[in-house]
């Protein structure tokens, strides 16, 4: 079955998904697909693949879908052309990619900075990262963040944060951390995973080092969609990425025996990229950036507050498990509620389909992707809530 979403205001041309009757809020992990996915994926096997073979990556833009998905994105993510690249690899891959060259960039210094809240894969990569560097590794929470940079920055090579905590939602300025970085000398990385395609991040205007985000979660690139890669143009002619494939070459179909950098942002490039994969992420960003980052942000916000405001209605007492910040400005595109038995609250809200996650011990993250979401489906997830907590007690 497939809905048409009843947003406050217009959507944009074609923005209809294929929900199946259900309420998704959980598109920070992975939303429905367009209902025309499957028409574009048939065009490109039909028309592309199967009539023009490998000829396809030449005639039909193949080659060079990674630089043109990532410039599409560039605009969602405050970027100009040519400093965002889709090259093919899970975020976890790309992070190591991007922590190694960070971290090559400041050979001299001995402490890699990571934000003790981090998806546990940036802990788990970062931690690698130093091990096989030889440089120190210091997790410091948020709280501690930006003051070990001010005591300790002469020391730190690299710092890679989040804008978005992933389990709570709550929000953080990379403005400020970033000028920090850059006042003692610290290149600036952040996962911007939770925050793409759902929250202004400024890249250019904030003067971010190197970034990467995942491309299924906001971006509805589909289950495992291609991460992204960004690399500011004052960075990009410095950056020696240990994933030298031959993708990042400078002349690739010279087939030489030794690497040379490609100029720009094609060095982050990898290997042959998974184009039926990059369509996916490709026909997923239109509609977003149709309506603009900014109002996006506008509407997803909208509907956080109005979750808020119907629980608080319907159960003070459940509206009082907040485990993100209470103001608007403070969070990204979810929240998330303290409550008992939260896989169990998960499955019996799938039940009544509404669908969510839970993360252990306690948490139900509620996220609200502005293209799919509608007012009316938040007031009925909440009911929904009420009687799943009710009926799991
Ligand atoms: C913030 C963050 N970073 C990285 C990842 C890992 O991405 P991947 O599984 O594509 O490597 C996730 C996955 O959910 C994430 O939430």
């Amino acid at each position: 079955m497939t809905i048409r979403p009843e947003p406050a205001v217009a959507m944009p041309s074609g923005a209809e998904f294929a929900t199946d009757g259900a309420i998704h809020l959980n598109g920070n992990s992975l939303g429905p697909p367009r209902t025309t996915l499957v028409a574009e994926l048939d065009r490109i096997v039909s028309d592309q693949w199967a009539r023009r073979q490998v000829q396809g990556w030449f005639s039909d833009g193949w080659l060079d879908l990674p630089r043109t998905v990532g410039d599409k994105l560039a605009t969602l993510l405050g970027a100009t052309p040519g400093q965002v690249v889709v090259a093919g690899e899970t975020t976890s891959a790309t992070l190591f990619n991007v922590l190694v060259a960070a971290c090559r960039l400041r050979a001299d210094r001995p402490v890699l900075l990571v934000e003790a809240e981090s998806f546990p894969t940036d802990l788990y990569i970062a931690n690698s990262v130093a091990r096989l560097l030889d440089r120190r590794l210091v997790v410091e929470s948020r709280a501690g963040f930006d003051a070990y940079l001010h005591e300790h920055g002469d020391e730190v090579a690299v710092a890679v944060a989040a804008p978005v905590d992933f389990r709570t939602g709550e929000r953080r300025e990379i403005g400020p951390t970033v000028a920090l970085c850059h006042r003692v000398g610290v290149v600036s990385v952040w996962d911007l995973s939770h925050a793409a395609g759902v929250l202004p991040v400024e890249l250019d205007a904030n003067r971010v080092d190197l970034a990467v985000g995942c491309g299924y979660k906001y971006l509805g690139g589909g289950p495992g969609a291609p991460a992204f890669t960004y690399v500011s143009a004052r960075r990009q002619s410095q950056v020696d990425f240990p994933l030298a494939g031959w993708h990042g070459h400078a002349r690739p179909f010279e087939m030489s025996p030794t690497f040379a950098p490609a100029d720009g942002i094609d060095r982050a490039r990898t290997g042959t990229p998974p184009v039926l994969s990059l369509v996916g992420l490709n026909h997923a960003l239109d509609p977003l950036i149709e309506v603009g980052i900014d109002e996006l942000h506008r509407r997803s916000a909208e509907l956080g507050e109005l979750f808020l405001d119907c629980l608080a209605e319907r159960s003070p007492e459940l509206a009082g498990r907040l485990a993100s910040p209470r103001d608007p400005d403070r969070r990204g595109g979810h929240l998330a509620l303290r409550v008992s038995q939260a896989e169990r609250v998960e499955n019996a809200l799938a039940e009544r389909g509404v669908h969510v996650d839970s993360r252990p011990p306690d948490l139900i993250r509620f996220a609200f992707a502005p293209l799919y979401v509608t007012h009316e489906q938040v007031r009925r997830a909440v009911e929904a809530l009420c009687d799943a907590v009710e009926g799991v007690r």
